[in-house]
């Protein structure tokens, strides 16, 4: 029996609200006129926040040679569209390091894999010329948000869910979707909308198993966002990061390659793979530096 959709969609609307200083800061971002000292004392006045992004200016993954002290010395370091970046790692990682038995992934795994795909995402950015390798690496990290909220359903529908793959060669978000009547994509951009998070952001969560289903869809979509997030999510599949039981059970549609400017050197999926193997040091002080083990 399907589950009750509006009953999924009340605890879509029990999950918290953002922290009132993120969406704050959030909103100062996107101020052309911003200035350091503003927003540094918005951030201050949280030290949760204050701390984490702290741990997360000083982890490899930003290479810096001297320790990053305080909030001004990092928004002037890395710069506003960065920082917002790590602002989405800090509020994400409450949600995404809980284990989802539905899924078969215990604690810390779908952070890893989060984290995994979000820096894939941002080197393919950065490879094809996209113009938002911050806004990628962020799509990248919120994919599989919907994923926190479904897993129990999927806990209850696995075996009708593989049986269906094993019938018709379809993917795991599919036969989601005709067990349970929705997929962890839709529940996602439903995550992503209450907490207003960005349309591209939205349409990237959404789409990220059929990127062809978002031109299909609706015209206006940053198919090149949606393209490299889809991507990233199959090649974090195939290095295998913290995947869980739908591991491997989704398509990649090649024709997203076409939607993108890489150079001819790096064009393969086999070259592409093993220049992000490269970025594995850095995902991993990434990972631990926010759990706090470095
Ligand atoms: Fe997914």
């Amino acid at each position: 029996m399907k589950p009750d959709i509006s009953k999924v969609v009340e605890k879509v609307d029990k999950l918290p609200e953002l922290n009132a200083v993120v969406l704050q800061v959030a909103k100062m971002l996107d101020k052309p006129d911003i200035t350091v000292n503003e927003l540094s004392k918005v951030i201050s006045s949280d030290a949760s926040l204050t701390s984490q992004l702290l741990k997360l200016c000083n982890s490899a993954h930003y290479g810096f040679s001297r320790k990053v002290t305080s909030i001004n010395d990092a928004i002037s370091k890395l710069g506003f569209k960065t920082l917002k970046n790590l602002i989405f790692v800090a509020i994400s990682h409450g949600l995404l390091k809980t284990d989802l038995k539905g899924y078969d992934l215990e604690e810390g795994q779908l952070w890893h894999n989060a984290i995994s795909c979000a820096v894939y995402c941002k080197y393919l950015a950065v490879t094809s010329h996209y113009q938002d390798p911050d806004l990628a690496f962020t799509a990248g990290l919120l994919r599989d948000i919907g994923k926190i909220i479904i897993h129990e359903y999927v806990k209850e529908g696995y075996d009708e869910i593989i049986s269906l793959i094993n019938t018709n060669n379809i993917s795991f978000s599919n036969a989601e979707c005709q067990i349970l009547g929705f997929d962890h994509c839709q529940i996602g951009s439903k995550i992503a909308t209450k907490w207003n998070f960005p349309e591209k952001l939205i349409e990237s969560i959404e789409h990220h198993h059929s990127p062809d289903q978002a031109l299909r869809v609706n015209c206006s979509s940053d198919v090149k966002l949606v393209s490299i997030v889809h991507i990233c999510d199959s090649i974090t599949m195939m290095l295998g990061t913290g995947i869980g039981s739908d591991g491997m059970m989704y398509h990649l549609e090649l024709k997203s390659f076409e939607h993108l400017d890489i150079p001819q050197q790096s064009k393969s999926l086999e070259c592409l793979i093993s220049n992000m193997v490269e970025l594995n040091s850095e995902i991993e002080a990434l990972v631990g530096f926010i759990n706090g083990n470095k």
